[in-house]
């Protein structure tokens, strides 16, 4: 295949990182076009660890171009610090270009994205628990057209009208509804100004990169950051992102049509879990969730929060394998569930009113209404981490995938038992 979309299927963190890192050894492009610093993405390496938020995740392999797409929302101090990092690990990154139109997370976003938290937790009792990266503000911008994007950030005198002109606007709603301290607007556009300079070598035009890209036969892959439960139509609104993480998105945050995808690869958990605010079915709040996140070292790459474990949830994965068109899945930590006794699997939800429910619901309100119908499913043991072939899996755990399959309507083609990028199955 020449192009494929990478997606998270869930609520995020399901090892997208990974899966993209192992498939960007073959791929010229990588690209992430949508979301910003609050996607935290691993890479194992070896001993090596990699924790990237905004570079994309093909960003070790030196002939991988590695675009930030039109749809991102670039913190250029986050984005400096994290090549400085690489810098260090003998990274150039010299094979990294950014979309002159990626909007710019700018310091009223972050301080935004604080105040609108204390406000909605103050006004409803809950917030949606954001990153704090000043994510949702600065698509807010997007939105009302007052966005900075790469383009005037590397170029001081556009910088200098929008940061007086946006930056008012954004003072203004900080001290006049949030009552909140106005920010030095001077001090900004000159560490701006800096950072523009840094950062202009990489600008380019990142929808021309890509379409010239797969017309000359090269392989391209966009990465998805956060997940399909996340998406602002589509997830659980509004507990959700400010952008869209759906497969769709990786032409609007690029630039390109549909006709470009050859392949959407959905990547997911054996079982399920949440950062944040916001419903959960499946969730367990018992010993059992417990020991599936300190099994499954489930804490946050960005924030460091726990996540909230849960049951795998085949209503959800099949939300996702139609929301995004999925032709394949990639379901990684089946060697967290390995010793655990017997598994569960939601296979639809139950209403009050009896009614059996197939499909995700729409409305937060219904979702409230259902409780999960779960199957059980004989648990497997054994240490998983050095199989590489899918007949060298536990019998009951192959039967556990071929369980997933039936009930998702999609193919488990690549199965994670393991963080490194050698620790998958090819089926
Ligand atoms: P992403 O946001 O989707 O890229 O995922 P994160 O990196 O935030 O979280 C996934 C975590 O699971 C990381 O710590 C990965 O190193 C780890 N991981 C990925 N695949 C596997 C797997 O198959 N088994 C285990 N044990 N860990 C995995
Ligand atoms: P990756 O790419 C998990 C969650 C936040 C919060 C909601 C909105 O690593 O899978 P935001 O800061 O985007 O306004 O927060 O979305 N969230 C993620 N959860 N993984 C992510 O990214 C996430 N990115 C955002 O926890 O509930
Ligand atoms: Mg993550």
């Amino acid at each position: 295949m020449a192009s494929s979309v990478i997606v998270g299927t869930q609520w995020g963190d399901e090892g997208k990182g990974k899966i993209i890192d192992i498939m960007a050894k073959k791929a010229d492009l990588v690209i992430r076009s949508s979301g910003g610093n609050n996607a935290g993405h691993t890479v194992v390496h070896g001993d090596e660890v990699y924790k990237l938020h905004l570079l994309p995740s093909g960003i070790l392999y030196p002939k991988t171009t590695c675009l930030i797409g039109s749809g991102v929302v670039v913190d250029p101090k986050v984005l400096l610090g994290e090549i400085s990092e690489m810098n260090k690990r003998g990274v150039t990154c010299d094979n990294l270009r950014i979309d002159s139109r990626a909007d710019i997370i700018m310091p009223w976003h972050r301080e935004l994205d604080r105040l609108e938290e204390e406000f909605k937790a103050k006004q409803t009792g809950v917030n949606v628990g954001t990153t704090g990266r000043g994510i949702g503000p600065c698509y807010t911008d997007k939105a009302r057209r007052v966005g900075i994007r790469m383009y005037d950030l590397c170029r001081p005198e556009c910088l200098k009208k929008l940061v007086k002109n946006t930056g008012e606007l954004n003072n203004l709603m900080i001290e006049k509804v949030y009552g909140g301290q106005p920010l030095d607007l001077d001090a900004i556009f000159e560490e701006y100004k800096a950072y523009g300079e840094q950062l202009a070598k990489y600008e380019a035009d990142g929808s021309v990169i890509t379409f010239e890209s797969y017309n000359d036969g090269k392989t391209v892959l966009f990465e998805g950051a956060q997940a399909t439960l996340l998406d602002i139509d589509f997830g659980t609104y509004p507990f959700v992102t400010s952008s869209h993480p759906i497969a769709g998105g990786a032409c609007i945050g690029t630039g390109v049509g549909p006709k470009l995808i050859d392949e959407v690869i959905g990547v997911g958990k054996s079982y399920t879990t949440r950062v944040g605010n916001g419903p959960f079915p499946t969730e367990l709040n018992d010993d059992l969730g417990d020991l599936i996140r300190n099994r499954g070292g489930e804490f946050g790459t960005t924030t460091g929060r726990p996540r909230r474990t849960g049951w795998f949830d085949a209503v959800i994965m099949r939300h996702a394998v139609r929301v995004n068109g999925l032709t394949a899945l990639a379901i990684n930590k089946f060697d967290t569930l390995s010793g655990i006794g017997t598994l569960k699997v939601c296979v639809a939800y139950k209403k009050s009113d009896g009614t059996v429910l197939k499909d995700f619901p729409v409305t937060l309100e219904e979702l409230a209404d259902c409780t999960p119908i779960y199957e059980e499913i004989e648990g497997y043991d054994g240490d998983l981490s050095d199989c590489r072939k899918f007949d060298e899996l536990p019998e009951k755990c192959r039967s556990y995938i071929t369980r997933l399959e039936e009930l998702c309507g999609c193919p488990i083609t690549i199965i994670g038992v393991g963080a490194g990028n050698d620790q998958v199955i090819f089926r």
